[in-house]
């Protein structure tokens, strides 16, 4: 069998984390962390950066903003989504959770299924979480959710929100265990202030660095630093 291509996240810093320098086509990624620590921002890259620089399609689907917020939030960090909107390597879904919107909405399979679709984001699952007093029903659409999309040939990065993130001390949820790939994304103090920071607590089929690693959001977008560079 020919090599499979490596899907590279595009996000400066975070592909070089990784031995193999980017993620396995097919893998499923879970980024958690507290709020305003950049997964959001970081799940958009990597779509974006899919069809800006690798041409390939992407489906963003949203359960907590509107589709004109992501477009917003995208706008603010340096991406343009609306020309990859057009050409159709970009599609943003919105799932109304609260009014009974699906984890699995029938339109982001139809894309799926279509067979060119090599990224999928969704952008948080917590909020499916919240609305379910059923945790095993929960647990087992997740399960199903992520064999589906990962047995086509799409790579899932999906967010959750994690109320705390003490690196030292990580309490690990049921939905950790069953990605592939775990990202942990949150804050550190640092003197009088405080530090995005990133680290990879797993992922399979590579090694990669345990370092925490420093995060910047800035207009032109998010970027891992690695401790070299500082
Ligand atoms: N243009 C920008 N410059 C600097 N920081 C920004 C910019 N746009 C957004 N941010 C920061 O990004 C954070 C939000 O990131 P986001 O990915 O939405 O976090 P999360 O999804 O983890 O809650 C905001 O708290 C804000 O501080
Ligand atoms: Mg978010």
């Amino acid at each position: 069998m020919p090599e499979e291509k490596i899907v590279k996240s595009g996000t400066p810093g975070l592909d070089e984390i990784f031995a193999i320098r980017g993620f396995k086509p097919r893998s499923s990624i879970l980024v958690s962390g507290e709020p305003g620590a950049g997964k959001s921002i970081l799940a958009l890259q990597f779509i974006y950066n899919g069809a800006r620089l690798y041409g390939e399609a992407g489906v963003f689907v949203t359960s907590e903003q509107s589709v004109e917020k992501v477009r917003e939030t995208a706008r603010s960090v340096g991406m343009g989504l609306e020309q990859f909107e057009k050409n159709g390597l970009v599609t943003l879904l919105k799932v109304p959770v609260m009014k009974g919107g699906e984890m699995m909405p029938e339109e982001l399979f139809r894309h799926i299924r279509r067979g060119d679709v090599k990224r999928a984001a969704i952008d948080s699952i917590t909020p499916f979480e919240y609305l379910t007093s059923d945790m095993k029903d929960f647990r087992l659409k997740l399960l199903t959710f992520v064999e589906m999309i990962t047995k086509e040939n799409t790579t899932l990065l999906v967010t959750a929100d994690k109320r705390k993130t003490d690196f030292d001390n990580v309490e690990f949820n049921y939905e950790d265990f069953l990605f592939d790939g775990l990202i942990l994304m949150g804050r550190m103090r640092k003197a009088v202030s405080f530090e995005r920071v990133l680290t990879v607590i797993k992922m399979r089929g590579t090694e990669h660095s345990s370092d925490l690693h420093p995060v910047e959001i800035s207009e032109k977008g998010l970027i891992v630093r690695t401790l070299q560079e500082l």
